[in-house]
C-alpha cells in the first residue's frame, strides 16, 4: 500500500461546494415503497441528505421530513426545494434528535463518504437510536467488489480494505471513500435490527464507472438480540420479540 496523504473527511464534507457533492445513486421502486405513508412512514430522517433530500427524488408525501447534513450550503439548497421540511446541520455520528422519534432513517451514498469504521458504526448506532422500534433503516450505497476491473488498482492502493481515494482529472485528491460489503453493515447493526431485504443492481459512480449498488432494509428491534431470552425469535413484522417457543 502506498503512502496515503492525511485527509480530514469531516472538514471536507462540511466545507465542500454543492457542485462538488456527488449524487449518482438514485434509489429505486423498492426504496420508495418502504418509505410510503401506507408502509407506516409518517416521519423520515434523511442522513447526509446533501442538496437533494430523498423524499423529493422519490416524490414521497411524508408528513414530517427532516434532512441532516454537515454541509450548510447543501442544506440551503435542500431548504430551497422544500421550505416545509426541517433541516439540521449535523454529522450522522451525533444526531440532534430524540430516541425513537422517526419512522424511517435513510442513508443514500453516505457510508461511502464515511470511510472510518468507527465513524460508520457511530452513524448506524445513531440511526438505530432515533428510529422507533419496528421502524426502518434504509441504506443505498456502492458495494465493495474487488473483481471490478474499474476499481482494482484503487482498492489495491488502500490494501483491499474497501477504501479508495477519489481524485480529479489531474490526480489531485478530492476525498476518501469506501465501498462497503453488506455483511459489514449487517454487523454494524449489532443485533439491534433485522435485515428485511437486499437488492443489488448495476449503478454508475460519480465519474461514470460501472459498479454494483445495493439497497438494504433493516427493521429496528424492540429488544436487541443479545438481551432476548434464548429460544425466542424476532417478529420482523412488528419489531417485537415473541416469547421462546411460540409459533
Ligand atoms: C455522496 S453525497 C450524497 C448526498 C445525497 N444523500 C444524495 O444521494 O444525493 C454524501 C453526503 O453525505 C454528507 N456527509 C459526509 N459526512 C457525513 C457524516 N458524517 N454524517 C452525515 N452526512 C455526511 C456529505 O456532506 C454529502 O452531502
Amino acid at each position: 500500500m502506498s503512502q496515503v496523504p492525511e485527509f480530514d473527511s469531516r472538514s471536507h464534507w462540511a466545507n465542500a461546494a454543492v457542485p462538488q457533492i456527488p449524487g449518482s445513486l438514485t434509489p429505486g421502486a423498492e426504496f420508495r415503497r418502504r418509505l410510503l405513508p401506507s408502509s407506516g412512514v409518517h416521519a423520515v430522517l434523511d442522513v447526509g441528505c446533501g442538496p437533494r433530500p430523498v423524499w423529493i427524488g422519490l416524490g414521497l408525501d411524508i408528513a414530517r421530513r427532516i434532512g441532516c447534513d454537515p454541509n450548510r450550503e447543501a442544506l440551503r439548497s435542500a431548504r430551497a426545494s422544500d421550505g416545509r421540511a426541517h433541516f439540521v446541520c449535523a454529522s450522522g455520528t451525533d444526531l440532534p434528535l430524540a430516541d425513537g422519534s422517526v419512522d424511517a432513517v435513510t442513508l443514500i451514498a453516505v457510508l461511502t463518504v464515511v470511510p472510518d469504521t468507527h465513524d460508520a458504526q457511530r452513524v448506524i448506532a445513531e440511526a438505530l437510536r432515533v428510529v422507533r422500534p419496528g421502524g426502518v433503516v434504509a441504506i443505498a450505497d456502492f458495494l465493495y467488489d474487488p473483481r471490478n476491473p474499474a476499481y482494482r488498482d484503487r482498492y489495491a492502493e488502500m490494501g483491499f480494505s474497501g477504501e479508495l481515494i477519489a481524485r480529479d482529472a489531474q490526480g489531485a485528491i478530492l476525498y476518501r471513500a469506501r465501498h462497503w460489503r453488506t455483511d459489514e453493515i449487517d454487523s454494524m447493526m449489532d443485533g439491534r435490527a433485522d435485515r428485511q431485504d437486499l437488492h443489488l443492481g448495476q449503478v454508475s459512480s460519480r465519474t461514470g464507472n460501472p459498479l454494483t449498488g445495493f439497497e438494504v432494509f433493516y427493521r429496528r428491534r424492540a429488544v436487541p438480540a443479545r438481551e432476548c431470552p434464548s429460544g425466542g425469535r424476532p417478529d420482523v413484522e412488528s419489531g417485537l420479540r415473541r416469547p421462546g417457543g411460540e409459533g
